[in-house]
């Protein structure tokens, strides 16, 4: 008897606990508004004159300068608001812009820690926060939205490793991670990014071996590597998967042993940069030659010896 009344009372104690929590759930999960899109936006209202002036309430949030709502919600879809001199956090409120799928910030003065709230705008497929100043690790929760196509993280100042949980990113096709002060290794995770066509971590301080699963994203066209601290060698069959690469940027890395026999199967490469590493085969391969599209070719800076032909066309 004793014990079922304590019982009850148990019960009635978790009703009274979880209620306000399934309450404030509900609240949460209400569903979010064009007002509720004006609202967050207000947050990042006085941050410039140019905002200040004309994101008015007496006009719709769609008017705004820098946003596009959709047509179809009648919700905002884009924000633009690059080259405004805007200096601020990213407002935490940006996680209620549900509809948003494009989100450019280029160009500002943007500083602080990205807000893991980000990773709750699933609709996002483009996300540019090129030069600013954030700081702070990039948030693994990036890794969880699942339409990005597009992430351009250039010249801020992230620190620690890139996340391997980028390689969640089924659909993106551009990676720009340079001019930050990332380390560690390259995630060799990333080689499931096999719709990636732009890979880009030049000028960070990235160290160990360029992982060989990279060279198996045969959608690349493009991957930049220079001025890292990256040491190993390449894979000698580096060519094998990669029919659409047109550019390769190795330069400045510690790189070593033999330059790969099998480049002639890059057969669109335009550029190939391999110069201040510690490329030693003794002779340049030949296949360089067959590289028929080939316009830059850099190769000081290494122990190689040899005559290159090549058709500079
Ligand atoms: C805000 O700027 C947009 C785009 O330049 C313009 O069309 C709109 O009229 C402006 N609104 C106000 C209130 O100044
Ligand atoms: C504009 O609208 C917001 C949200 O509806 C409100 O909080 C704010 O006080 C309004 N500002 C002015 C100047 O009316
Ligand atoms: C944002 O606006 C700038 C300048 O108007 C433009 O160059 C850029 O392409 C726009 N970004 C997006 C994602 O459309
Ligand atoms: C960027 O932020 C760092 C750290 O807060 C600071 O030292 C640096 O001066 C900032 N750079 C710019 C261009 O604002
Ligand atoms: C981007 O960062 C690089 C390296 O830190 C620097 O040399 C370059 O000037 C930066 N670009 C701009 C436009 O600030
Ligand atoms: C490259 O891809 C092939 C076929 O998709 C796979 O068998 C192989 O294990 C991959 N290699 C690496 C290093 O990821």
């Amino acid at each position: 008897m004793e014990k079922k009344l304590s019982c009850i009372l148990l019960y009635a104690f978790l009703i009274t606990i979880t209620f306000p929590m399934l309450n404030s759930e509900a609240k949460a999960k209400q569903p979010l508004s064009l007002a509720t899109d004006q609202t967050a936006l207000l947050s990042l209202k006085h941050t410039s004159l140019l905002l200040a002036t004309n994101w008015t309430n007496s006009t719709s949030v769609c008017t705004w300068i820098g946003v596009t709502c959709s047509f179809r919600h009648h919700r905002v879809a884009a924000l633009n608001l690059s080259n405004m001199a805007l200096s601020a956090t990213i407002p935490p409120q940006l996680r209620h812009l549900s509809f948003l799928v494009s989100l450019d910030l280029t160009n500002n003065l943007f500083h602080g820690d990205l807000p893991q709230e980000l990773s709750l705008l699933r609709r996002l497929k483009f996300i540019s926060f090129r030069l600013n100043n954030f700081t702070g690790d990039i948030p693994p929760m990036l890794g969880q939205l699942p339409k990005l196509e597009y992430l351009n993280l250039r010249n801020n100042s992230f620190i620690g490793s890139i996340p391997k949980s980028l390689s969640n990113l089924t659909n993106l096709q551009f990676l720009d991670l340079r001019s930050n002060s990332l380390s560690g290794e390259i995630p060799k995770e990333l080689g499931r990014l096999q719709s990636l066509q732009t890979l880009y971590v030049q000028r960070n301080h990235l160290s160990g071996a360029i992982p060989s699963a990279i060279f198996n994203i045969s959608t690349l066209v493009a991957m930049g590597f220079t001025y890292n601290e990256l040491s190993g060698s390449l894979p000698t069959d580096m060519c094998r998967n990669l029919p659409f690469l047109g550019g390769i940027y190795l330069s400045f890395n510690q790189l070593s042993g033999a330059i790969p026999t099998n480049l002639s199967h890059c057969s669109r490469l335009e550029v190939l940069s391999l110069s201040y590493n510690s490329f030693s085969t003794g002779e340049i391969p030949s296949e360089i030659g067959y590289l028929t599209s080939l316009q830059f070719l850099a190769l000081g800076g290494n122990n190689l010896n040899g005559m290159v032909q090549v058709l500079i066309t």
